[in-house]
């Protein structure tokens, strides 16, 4: 069976496990854990402090992921299309072209629902597996809030699930969505949906690797963090300047 099959095999059986990688070392650490590994266009914001993921460019994405692709051996490996690059059929499809040929990922993201379901339809005609995303798009939100509280945010997110599915999309990414909403969509499609702050509902979970580690300062009520890497790079540094300091280090065990 295919990883894609794999993975919708898992609905309704066992979670799905998904974290963001940006680079080799960290992707080979998470290839043994997670099902799936996204490079996601939030390096925008985690490594180069972009205000927004909008800035993000295509060949970003591809150095990146050509890293990442190195750490992979098993997980299902998912790109980002960053903004801008599937405003239409024509230009999305030669972007996901682009990013296959180069950085030989499994699949690519995009963001949105109805606005881009033609966009989806070529790809998936194309046999370029399609992870859709709903809920928060960062590419495109102004607030930021989490969703599902109005109604017609409720029917927008759940015509445009089933619209997504029926476009062909592997699975879905549901961003900051209320939980009962999230727990509804997950129960009306047959496809995976993989959730950020949505609730325990959905088929799979992601995060943002750099959030969960500590080592991204963000303070989001969906962050859960498991670890301080930012104190323990801290503290290691601080060590190491003291002993250069007091000519500590490099020490005759260091020296040739
Ligand atoms: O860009 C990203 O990292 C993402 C995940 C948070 C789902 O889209």
């Amino acid at each position: 069976m295919d990883k894609i099959k794999k993975l919708i095999a898992k609905k309704n059986k066992s979670k799905i496990v998904s974290l963001t990688a940006y680079s080799k070392n960290i992707a080979s650490v998470l290839d043994n854990y997670c099902d799936i590994v996204l490079v996601g266009d939030s390096l925008g914001s985690v490594l180069y402090n972009y205000k927004s993921t909008q800035q993000v460019t295509l060949d970003m994405m591809i150095e990146h992921s050509k890293s990442v692709r190195m750490g992979i051996k098993k997980a299902l490996m998912v790109v980002d299309m960053p903004y801008n690059t599937y405003r239409n059929p024509k230009e999305a499809l030669k972007n996901a072209k682009k990013i296959i040929s180069k950085t030989k990922c499994d699949a690519v993201k995009l963001e949105g629902g109805k606005k881009i379901y033609n966009s989806i339809q070529t790809l998936v005609k194309n046999k370029i597996p399609v992870m859709g995303h709903l809920g928060l798009l960062p590419q495109s939100d102004k607030t930021f809030k989490f969703k599902g509280k109005k109604k017609s945010e409720r029917e927008s997110i759940l015509k445009d699930a089933k619209l997504l599915e029926r476009a062909g999309v592997f699975s879905i990414v549901l961003e900051c969505v209320e939980t009962s909403l999230a727990k509804y969509v997950t129960k009306q499609i047959n496809i995976p949906t993989i959730g950020i702050g949505a609730s325990n509902y959905c088929d799979g979970q992601i995060l943002v690797f750099d959030d969960l580690i500590g080592l991204n300062p963000i303070n989001a009520r969906f962050v859960k963090k498991y670890a301080n890497i930012h104190k323990q790079i801290k503290n290691a540094v601080s060590n190491y300047s003291k002993e250069v300091r007091k000519a500590q280090f490099p020490s005759k065990k260091y020296s040739y």
